[in-house]
């Protein structure tokens, strides 16, 4: 590195500017975004599980054709952060290895079950509603490629999330054993959704670095504020109550109380002991392993295209 590489990178940084795959970057920042946007890209991907598995059982044909598109965004998702994590010099492979081997992360959301079609209202609400809390300012990161790809992710995410509320809204208008599902699932998702966010700001090892390189633009606890402020007139709105008999507005509608979080579960399911840590790795690596044919006849293709003489 050049003190004039370092300037300029600097100068970028300091015009709130993009950095782009061409210019020089220091290697810790290189680093953490391949870190960040892998474990965003594998929890979009093992993130298409838990909703998968209610996609044959929707309760109507409206509601299997909304799921199956959230899912296939989902999918979508994965791919546009896999592409641009590529720019960064990794490879899809490298990757998914490295998940595959438990060395890179996904979402701690994902680990957990979904017994009822409730659960589908509730990830819905909850987690991509924590999404788009948690990805809309990611629409500003530093990193170019990762900063568009979030533009067209969010915009989908809005969609996730108000199904999501739709499905809760119908339950709740629904039987007493509607309303009670809905109010169990929500139950279930409430705390660790707000684990989405990471750890206390203090706890949080990245945190100071990703927002003096501009790739983070909040704090986890300020976006973790932001986003249960955010539930509470949408609690009211369906007549769902949120689990925390602690948590506590003020007037202009900031959190100023909640209870606390089991950071002891957090670390279980990041050390892999959550519910569903174990059966999602597994069907991920079996999806892998079973698609290694479309993989290699792709490959073997392109190989064929460019020598197009060899092919006549
Ligand atoms: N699940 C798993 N690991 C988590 C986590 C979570 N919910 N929250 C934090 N961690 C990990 C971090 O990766 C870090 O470990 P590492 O250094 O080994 O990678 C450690 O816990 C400490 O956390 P930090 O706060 O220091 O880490 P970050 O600065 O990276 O912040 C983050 C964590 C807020 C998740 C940040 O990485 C981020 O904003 N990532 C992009 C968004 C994302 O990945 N969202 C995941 C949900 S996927 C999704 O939204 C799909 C949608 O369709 C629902």
């Amino acid at each position: 590195m050049t003190t004039r590489e370092q300037a300029r990178f600097d100068e970028l940084l300091e015009a709130d500017s993009r950095i782009e795959p061409r210019d020089w970057m220091p290697d810790a920042y290189r680093k953490t975004l391949v870190r960040q946007m892998s474990q965003h890209a594998h929890s979009e991907i093992i993130g298409m599980q838990p909703e998968g598995n209610w996609i044959a059982r929707a309760p109507s044909l409206k509601r299997k054709a909304i799921l199956m598109a959230k899912v296939q965004d989902e999918a979508g998702h994965g791919l546009y952060l896999y592409s641009a994590t590529a720019t960064l010099g990794t490879t899809r492979d490298a990757m998914t290895g490295a998940l595959l081997e438990g060395k890179a992360r996904y979402s701690s959301i994902f680990n957990y079950p979904t017994p009822t079609w409730a659960d589908m209202g509730a990830i819905g609400w909850l987690v991509d509603g924590a999404a788009i809390v948690n990805q809309v300012p990611l629409c500003r990161a530093s990193y170019g490629p990762y900063a568009r790809a979030m533009v067209r992710i969010c915009k989908e995410e809005s969609f996730h999330q108000r199904q999501g509320f739709e499905i809760l809204l119908s339950l709740m208008n629904g039987t007493p054993a509607q309303r009670e599902m809905a109010q169990d699932a929500v139950d279930r998702w409430y705390w660790p959704s707000l684990m989405m966010f990471g750890p206390p700001d203090d706890e949080s090892p990245n945190s100071a670095q990703s927002m003096a390189w501009n790739i983070k633009r909040f704090g986890n606890d300020e976006l973790r504020n932001r986003f249960v402020a955010m539930l509470v007139p949408q609690a009211e709105a369906l007549g769902i109550t949120l689990p925390d008999p602690e948590l506590r507005l003020d007037g202009d509608g900031s959190v100023v109380a909640m209870g606390p979080i089991d950071w002891s579960e957090f670390e279980a399911v990041l050390k892999g002991n959550g519910p569903c840590n174990a059966q999602r790795i597994q069907h991920r690596r079996q999806a892998h392993e079973d698609g290694a044919w479309v993989r290699e006849a792709a490959a073997a293709y392109a190989e064929r295209m460019s020598h197009p003489k060899a092919v006549a």
